[in-house]
């Protein structure tokens, strides 16, 4: 398994962004970089709703519990400040310009 990961964002003109392995999302995108907006960065607010495809740890309870408000049914959707990369993965944001 490689150290990093790439994260793409298909659909949107920004460009892929390699992080290491285990890093958190909100911790590395901005808004240069990534589609994604953060808020609260703490998994309150549900503004950085995303869905995405790829390996990724499955969601904590709190995380969930939002996503089941935010999102309910969508088994893709996650709380991008909520994630911590284990692998390649390409993130879509449900409202991106
Ligand atoms: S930024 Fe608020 S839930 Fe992720």
């Amino acid at each position: 398994m490689s150290a990093t990961c790439r994260i793409q964002f298909p659909g949107t003109s920004h460009s892929a962004v390699t992080l290491a392995r285990g890093s958190n999302l909100s911790e590395h995108l901005t808004v240069e970089n990534s589609p994604v907006l953060f808020g609260c960065r703490t998994g309150i607010c549900g503004t950085c709703l995303v869905r995405v495809e790829g390996v990724i740890p499955p969601p904590g309870d709190e995380e969930q519990d939002l996503l089941d408000i935010v999102a309910p049914g969508d088994k893709k959707a996650r709380l991008a400040c909520q994630l911590d990369l284990a692998a390649d993965i390409r993130v879509e944001v449900p409202d991106a310009p």
